[in-house]
């Protein structure tokens, strides 16, 4: 796995970070994507873990408290990370280099693919379910969570179309889940 996971958050720039002034409670997902679209505006908080990995999605932790998590992802076009949902999270993701794209399942129809280019962001809820996957050479995305990413579901899809979860920690790096064997 290619991570960089730090104990505590980045020490700021000096002052007039917007990671200085978070509201001590859970942000919905509209503060979420303001905080993220904020920090896009704050390369020197992020700019050095960039990094890329076609093997495993490269990610660096850059806040963490009891109320929001905050992310930096590195994508290339071979990172996937299935699909996914957040438990009881709402998240918000920013794109600050390259391109994502972002599918959500649809039932009995095609899924729904959306292009996420650099300086655009997006937000959820914990109802969201979706798939990001790597879209050009070389991406790279800020994510926020709040309350922190704990848990998360992770689906498969069988040939057939049903889906099923598992609850996988949010240190375990996601990825497509191998379609098993039918079982009786
Ligand atoms: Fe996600």
């Amino acid at each position: 796995m290619s991570r960089d996971l730090l104990d505590h958050a980045v020490p700021t720039t000096g002052g007039g970070s917007c990671l200085d002034d978070l509201p001590a409670r859970a942000l919905d997902a509209r503060e979420l994507r303001e905080l993220v679209d904020r920090l896009a505006d704050e390369p020197g908080l992020w700019r050095q873990h960039v990094a890329f990995s076609d093997d495993e999605r490269h990610y660096a932790s850059l806040y963490r408290d009891e109320f929001v998590d905050v992310w930096l992802l590195c994508w290339t076009p071979q990172n996937d990370t299935g699909w996914h949902d957040h438990d009881v999270s709402s998240g918000a993701v920013r794109v600050v280099q390259g391109v994502l794209e972002e599918n959500n399942p649809r039932i009995g129809g095609d899924h729904l693919r959306t292009e996420v280019g650099e300086g655009v962001s997006f937000a959820f809820g914990p109802d969201h379910i979706h798939r990001l996957v790597g879209a050009a050479d070389a991406s790279v995305s800020i994510h926020a969570y709040s309350p922190p990413l704990w848990r998360l579901g992770q689906y498969s899809i069988s040939p057939e179309g049903v889906m099923r979860r598992v609850s996988v920690s949010y240190a375990d790096e996601l990825r497509p889940m191998e379609q098993e064997a039918p079982t009786a």
